[in-house]
């Protein structure tokens, strides 16, 4: 203690805030303000509460986190090629935070910043963050209003829905990165459906070549349920070798929301994950990056998103959000019992 960290600590820990939603079956949920995150989503398993997600013991580890656990990740989620675009023939230059290309958002990201909590809307069931990110923020254009509220129902799903709006227009791209086992050491042993029938095909700097290749007869096809360690491990595909496992969007295909996107199972612990989303494709990765207090493969993440670098790939769907128009998104995390 005394220590110049320490009291940086203590002074960014005091702006922290923990929100817990739980149910009356049994389920909780942990949100908090640093980076609009999940911290912890538990869930019973033979009537134990189980966590279900990755997550720091101390809200405070948070703000050192370089993996973007239970993040909301934006201005835009994922890669943009080079850390620039162009809006109307004017071009914007991001900061590059990952090689030559600018990831979720640039450096000091959405992840990394304090949202204030609407005291009058939370409850035990929901709670809404807000943020205003400037005109300028990270190089983007536009004042950004921007607000994510959770939800938690009484039949276990969570609900996360994306508000908002800006002055001048923007890209906007705004993804959930909870790293899911469903209570087990690893991602390794689960089992992943997903309805999508193209992914994208992506360079070794995971920035898309533009082609949008068909899953069938590939690694890349979850049309059925598949055991995601065993095809990542037993894989052929150049991509999937290079990278040692699953970093790459898979386009979904267009159904009502109603129909769950992507299932991931437990076998052990008896448990389903169903994503349902309003969001053109899911960026499935397998943590392989996890490092530290945390081994590879020990979460997946499921993050639904729109199209990676859409911004320079003028037939994929665009992330431009226009003065007079409103960005909503959804993501439900719904979980269940399979016994
Ligand atoms: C990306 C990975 C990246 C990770 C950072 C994921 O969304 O696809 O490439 O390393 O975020 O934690």
């Amino acid at each position: 203690m005394g220590s110049m960290n320490s009291s940086l600590e203590v002074e960014q820990a005091s702006e922290l805030e923990i929100i817990t939603l739980a149910n009356n079956n049994g389920m909780t949920v942990e949100i908090i303000n640093y980076g609009a995150r999940v911290k912890s989503i538990k869930f019973p398993v033979h009537n134990k509460p189980t966590e279900m997600i990755l997550g720091y013991d101390s809200a405070t580890d948070y703000i050192t986190d370089d993996f973007y656990l239970g993040a909301t990740c934006g201005r835009v989620c994922n890669r943009i090629a080079g850390g620039n675009f162009e809006i109307a023939g004017r071009e914007y230059q991001l900061p590059l935070n990952d090689g030559d290309n600018c990831l979720h958002g640039g450096i000091d990201n959405f992840s990394k910043r304090y949202w204030a909590v609407d005291k009058a809307t939370q409850s035990n069931s929901s709670v809404t963050l807000s943020l205003i990110s400037p005109n300028g923020d990270q190089g983007f254009p536009g004042t950004l209003n921007l607000s994510v509220t959770y939800q938690l129902s009484e039949d276990n799903k969570l609900s996360i829905e994306y508000l908002a709006n800006t002055d001048s227009a923007t890209p906007i791209n705004l993804t959930n990165h909870a790293y899911f086992n469903l209570g087990e050491q690893d991602c390794q042993s689960l089992y992943l459906q997903m309805m999508s029938s193209a992914v994208l095909e992506t360079d070794s700097a995971n920035i898309p070549t533009g082609n949008i290749i068909p899953v069938e007869q590939t690694d890349y096809n979850f049309r059925e349920p598949a055991c995601v360690g065993k095809r990542q491990g037993n894989t052929q595909d150049k991509s999937l070798k290079e990278k040692q496992g699953y970093d790459h969007c898979f386009v979904l295909d267009n159904a009502p929301f109603a129909e769950p996107k992507a299932v991931l199972t437990s076998l052990k612990n008896q448990i389903s994950l169903s994503v349902y989303t309003d969001q053109a494709t899911i960026q499935l990765y397998t943590g392989f990056y996890l490092s530290g207090e945390f081994g590879s493969y020990q979460g997946l993440c499921l993050e639904a998103q729109n199209y990676t670098d859409a911004d320079n790939n003028k037939h994929f769907p665009s992330n431009i959000l226009q003065p007079n128009q409103k960005y909503q998104r959804k993501i439900i995390y719904q979980f269940e019992s399979i016994t």
